[in-house]
């Protein structure tokens, strides 16, 4: 089968739930593609020969990070740039979180309308807990375990796919409305982003130029740096920046700068420090999944 699938990742996290879609999709004997979507919504259509790719492939997935209980804009920008199938097609959606909230799962709802509008048919929806990248720095060892995790979940749910078992998210009362109201992080998040600014410390070596998914950022000739209007508020830039020295607008308290190293607990102090961060929605999140995978497992 021809799998195609299409991601966005602020700070790395849905790629790596995308990627391991895509192995867990190879090694089931699957021909699979991923595709990043950043940049793509800066042209009004899609380029050809993705247009081409996505009406070729037999099961067509997107991913994306929650943010504010939604999908990001470019995420929905990019869904509204997929071609009408002359075929109805399945798909999957899948998107990470800080927070295993149930009401994170209203996040799809304008982007699965969009999809189905257009023809693909969403069969399959899941959600995983990853760290933090804005509002405060999940411990090494919570980072972790959330990304064990979703690599123990992930093959689950490519089974499910495979085996054409549906699986779609319960959503939350007035689910619909409460999106629609939180899409205001949206404008919001643009406004936000024209207030960024980058201190001192900056070495200029680009990385945050070069990496931003709508090219907001650029230097001008006096060296000066210049935030536009299309800022995601993905924390690409701030999250990657070396010298830690950009600055997030009104949110600047709430900054995650530097990669998470997803590495395994080292001491019991170490380990100590990630149960305090276990809250109850965290431990049932957890628990859910452990229940899911033994039984598999038997
Ligand atoms: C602007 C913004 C809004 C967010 N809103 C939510 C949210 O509503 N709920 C939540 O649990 N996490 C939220 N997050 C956290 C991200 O969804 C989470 O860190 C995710 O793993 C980031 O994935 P990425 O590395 O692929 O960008 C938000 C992050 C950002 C940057």
């Amino acid at each position: 089968m021809k799998i195609l699938i299409c991601y966005f990742s602020g700070t790395g996290n849905t790629r790596r739930i995308a990627e391991s879609f895509a192995y867990n999709l190879q090694v089931r004997g699957n021909d699979v593609q991923t595709v990043s979507i950043d940049g793509l919504t800066l042209e009004k259509k899609l380029p050809q020969e993705l247009v081409q790719q996505i009406e070729q492939c037999d099961l067509f997935g997107i991913g994306y990070p929650v943010y504010a209980f939604n999908a990001p804009p470019i995420a929905l920008g990019f869904a509204k740039r997929l071609p009408r199938l002359v075929q109805s097609k399945r798909a999957f959606v899948f998107n990470c979180s800080g927070e295993p909230l149930k009401l994170n799962n209203i996040s799809s709802l304008k982007l699965c309308g969009l999809l189905r509008r257009r023809r693909f048919d969403v069969t399959n929806e899941y959600h995983y807990c990853m760290p933090y990248n804005i509002m405060f720095r999940h411990s090494d060892e919570m980072a972790h375990k959330m990304w064990e995790t979703a690599q123990a979940l992930v093959p689950l749910d490519v089974e499910e796919i495979l085996q054409g078992q549906k699986h779609l998210l319960k959503r939350v009362k007035c689910g619909k409305l409460i999106a629609w109201v939180m899409r205001c992080q949206q404008w919001g998040g643009q406004l936000n982003g024209r207030m960024y600014r980058v201190s001192k410390d900056c070495v200029k070596c680009g990385k945050c130029v070069n990496s931003c998914p709508t090219h907001n950022i650029r230097i001008t000739k006096k060296g000066k740096f210049r935030f536009g209007g299309k800022c995601l508020m993905c924390m690409r830039c701030a999250h990657l920046c070396p010298k830690n020295a950009i600055k997030i607008g009104m949110f600047n308290s709430w900054k995650v700068n530097g990669p998470y190293t997803f590495a395994q607990p080292k001491n019991e102090q170490e380990q100590q420090k990630y149960n305090k961060m276990l809250t109850k929605a965290y431990a049932q999140y957890f628990d859910e999944a452990e229940r899911r995978i033994n039984n598999e497992k038997h």
